[in-house]
């Protein structure tokens, strides 16, 4: 799979790329990551690539003509979808991530401070998408998120014991993962939940979907948030 980055701030990848399983997928040649600056395309003498808003609203915009040509030269390689990070996307999940991991090209564009001017939205980007609603400086760190997403569904980045983890959303699955426990059985006084050692595969199964279930009930269902715990301390179990 290709990725094409187009941002003002490739350097931020930098760290990210080289590490963990998204570097291995690259290793891999599962995924092919192409950073691009897209000031360098800027027409402007000074390398400007905002300017202020129409209207007379707070803020700089990014210009159209900068990104068209930088879109145009990446388009120029070959077609492939142009999706934009912004607040203003619909939500990214696992099967926005899957749909796109099948996929064999694909160029994220990454805005930073401020929005794009509406005309290359709507002439050059073919999906809109966000990580929740909140905002962040920048796409930089979406277009990470969905690079993270899209890199270990690639076949063979994942091996099998990383695979086996409980994800929450994989398999076809709509819910989130269940709880998970490892050596040592006693820690703190807190013992592992028993039937998680009763060797009982049936009961095993159980246990963990019932606790997916009511997981993604709490976090999920109705929008309200669970309570959430005080400072943590060492030496405290609560
Ligand atoms: N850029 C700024 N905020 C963002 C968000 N919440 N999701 C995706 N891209 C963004």
């Amino acid at each position: 799979m290709q990725i094409d980055v187009l941002s003002l701030f490739p350097e931020m990848f930098s760290g990210f790329l080289s590490s963990s399983i998204v570097a291995r997928a690259i290793d891999k040649e599962a995924i092919d990551v192409k950073l691009t600056d897209f000031r360098s395309f800027s027409t402007n003498k000074h390398r400007k690539v905002d300017d202020y808003a129409y209207g007379g609203f707070a803020g700089l915009v990014l210009q159209a003509q900068p990104i068209w040509d930088a879109l145009e030269a990446l388009l120029e390689q070959g077609p492939a979808p142009v999706i934009y990070f912004t607040p203003q996307g619909r939500k990214l999940s696992q099967s926005i991530l899957e749909h796109y991991a099948k996929l064999p090209r694909v160029i994220l564009l990454c805005g930073h401070y401020k929005e794009l001017d509406q005309r290359v939205r709507d002439m050059a980007v073919s999906d809109e998408i966000s990580l929740g609603d909140y905002v962040l400086s920048g796409g930089e760190l979406a277009g990470m998120v969905f690079i993270d997403g899209v890199a270990r569904l690639q076949e063979d980045v994942l091996s099998d014991v990383q695979s086996a983890v409980s994800d929450s959303f994989s398999d076809g699955k709509d819910g989130l993962g269940f709880p998970c426990y490892t050596r040592p059985e006693e820690w703190m006084g807190v013992k592992v939940p028993k039937e998680l050692t009763s060797g009982d595969h049936a009961q095993i199964e159980a246990w963990a979907q019932s606790q997916a279930r009511s997981l993604t009930h709490t976090r999920r269902a109705n929008e309200i948030q669970p309570k959430l715990k005080g400072p943590m301390r060492l030496g405290s179990k609560s």
